[in-house]
């Protein structure tokens, strides 16, 4: 039996039956806050050393954070040093302002202001825990004692926050995060937060920071959206304070309480990037920031270059991002069933033919250009694909544009070729097919040498062109020379090999286009046939002269369809 469930107790939903979150929309990305070098940071076996924190606060910089938590100085001597690298290598830009964090405990506090001296921008972030558990079994303190802490590091802060100010001129803010808001008594989290902003002086002019964590996800995220509701609906001088979240991800739903959490009023999000932190981690900004992204909403981030941002969090956090990482995994821009990839592609095509100003392309969210990806890993293809997905691969990879009715045929080719080697076929597969199958398709016919020429000829007072082919065709291992006159290059061709018995092959479609644009392109033909026994077969050729690229068209057609005779 299973029964380890008992002990566990519900979340206590909050009283909140006139809540207003349900109805409001995102409509504006929040300030960021990364605490990828804190948060994240000391969640890593292998915390970062100075060279890949100083290269992972580029990035954060380059992605377009003005907000990041840089550290804990207090905690250790490299923390410290990291932070004073910072500075005195003058490598935080005027616009951002670096966050450091500190407990609420007074020696900590003060070697805090000493690591900050010299910086321009500094967010102070202090905190202690609240929480209605950590009270009993940590603590052994009621609330009072709680918010007696707090209270005295508010103090202590804004005395060292003064006489730096007189000192430097630097500009210092503050936040204050009461530890397992989640997990407090919602009231009292507002009562403690009221106490800290009267004690720091905040004013609509000067607002403090008032970070809420999620510090352990206990809840569903309706249950945090209420709570950030009721704070913000019961703090005194909601507009001196900036509301701020830090959800973590223990139930995996730290992105959608970020994003309820942001409709309940919050103004202000600390994650990180792909979600790295404490135990399962921090919301992750760049999922949330591409959630708002792929709504019409200008996150103010720039994932553009995802991929190289991925590469540097890889390296700096020992971590890999999973391969089914929301926007980020090496698979997401894939479809494996027939039907998505039929459907992407005539989302696809669509979308040229209507220069559609909107994304219209089904079970892809986002265009994969817009993180830096391509077309070409969107299809891959394996033996429950569709018809159409090796054709898609064929045209975006290759070039080769197919006409549709060939598409079930080397649909079928490539199925069957998944289906021995029992597993999919990569891009490269799928062409060496095509390539064998078709271009490279020269037994039992093959034409040696050929000469195309026009003539005019009079009947009555009536001009015709007439063409004449003639060739040299090796049938097996013995060469033939074929001639033959026709109103066009196919007709002629088609009477030349009559002369050495190939006939009862009629002609059904022909399609072709360039291959490469410029000078060097080739043509490309698709010709199909019908065959003796009365069933259709295709052929390509490609050549520089659009009239021998039919012909081979035509040999490839009629080789296959020997092939499969004798097959
Ligand atoms: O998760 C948390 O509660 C924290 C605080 C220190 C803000 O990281
Ligand atoms: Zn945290």
């Amino acid at each position: 039996m299973y029964e380890g469930f008992r002990k566990y107790r519900p979340f206590p939903p909050i009283d909140l039956p006139d809540r207003q979150w349900p109805n409001k929309v995102i409509e504006k990305a929040p300030t960021w806050c990364s605490v990828d070098l804190r948060d994240g940071n000391q969640a890593l076996i292998n915390p970062m050393n100075l060279e890949q924190k100083l290269r992972f606060f580029k990035t954060l910089v380059d992605v377009g954070f003005k907000e990041i938590e840089v550290g804990f100085p207090s905690a250790s001597e490299t923390e410290y040093e990291i932070l004073r690298t910072l500075i005195d290598r003058n490598l935080i830009p005027d616009d951002v302002t670096i966050q450091v964090l500190v407990q609420a405990r007074p020696h900590l506090i003060q070697k805090t202001f000493e690591a900050i001296r010299g910086a321009k921008n500094v967010i102070v972030h202090f905190y202690n825990s609240t929480s209605t558990l950590q009270r009993k079994v940590v603590f052994h303190t009621d609330m009072q004692g709680v918010i007696d802490i707090a209270v005295d590091a508010a103090r202590l802060i804004k005395r060292l926050t003064d006489e730096e100010v007189a000192k430097t001129g630097a500009n210092i803010r503050f936040e204050y995060s009461p530890e397992s808001f989640s997990g407090t008594e919602v009231q009292n989290a507002v009562d403690i937060c009221q106490r800290v902003l009267e004690e720091l002086g905040a004013t609509p002019e000067n607002k403090v920071i008032l970070n809420l964590p999620n510090t352990v996800e206990g809840s569903t995220p309706n249950c945090h959206a209420d709570q950030i509701e009721y704070f913000c609906r019961h703090l005194k001088g909601r507009d001196s304070a900036i509301i701020s979240l830090h959800p973590h991800n223990d139930r995996g739903c730290a992105v959608a309480a970020t994003e309820l959490g942001l409709m309940a009023g919050a103004d202000r999000v600390e994650g990180t990037l792909f979600g790295n932190g404490e135990r399962t981690g921090n919301a992750d900004i760049m999922v949330i920031a591409m959630n708002m992204y792929s709504q019409g909403i200008d996150p103010k981030l720039d994932f553009s270059n995802l991929n190289a941002i991925k590469e540097v969090y890889e390296d700096c956090t020992e971590l890999q991002v999973h391969e089914r990482h929301p926007y980020a995994g090496e698979l997401v821009f894939t479809a494996f069933s027939g039907s998505h990839q039929d459907a992407i592609k005539k989302g696809i095509e669509y979308m040229q033919e209507h220069h559609s100003d909107y994304w219209e392309v089904p079970y892809l969210p986002l265009d994969p250009a817009d993180v830096g990806r391509a077309y070409e890993p969107i299809i891959r293809i394996n033996s429950q694909s569709g018809k159409g997905g090796a054709a898609f691969i064929m045209k975006h990879n290759y070039g080769y544009d197919m006409p549709k009715t060939m598409h079930p045929e080397f649909g079928a080719i490539v199925k069957g070729a998944c289906d021995e080697a029992g597993r999919e076929m990569q891009p490269d597969e799928i062409y060496a097919l095509f390539q064998k199958e078709y271009l490279d398709n020269r037994y039992p016919y093959n034409l040696k040498s050929y000469k195309l020429y026009e003539e005019n000829e009079s009947h009555d007072d009536q001009k015709d062109t007439v063409v004449h082919f003639e060739g040299n065709l090796r049938f097996k291992h013995e060469d033939h020379h074929i001639s033959g006159v026709g109103n066009g290059p196919i007709d002629a061709f088609f009477n030349a090999i009559r002369t050495v018995g190939i006939q009862n092959y009629r002609f059904v479609s022909y399609h072709e286009h360039a291959l490469n644009a410029g000078a060097d392109s080739k043509a490309v033909s698709y010709i199909q046939l019908e065959t003796p026994d009365k069933t259709t077969i295709f052929g390509v050729g490609l050549d520089s002269n659009i009239s021998l690229a039919s012909i081979k068209g035509i040999i490839c057609a009629i080789n296959r369809a020997e092939q499969k005779n004798q097959a």
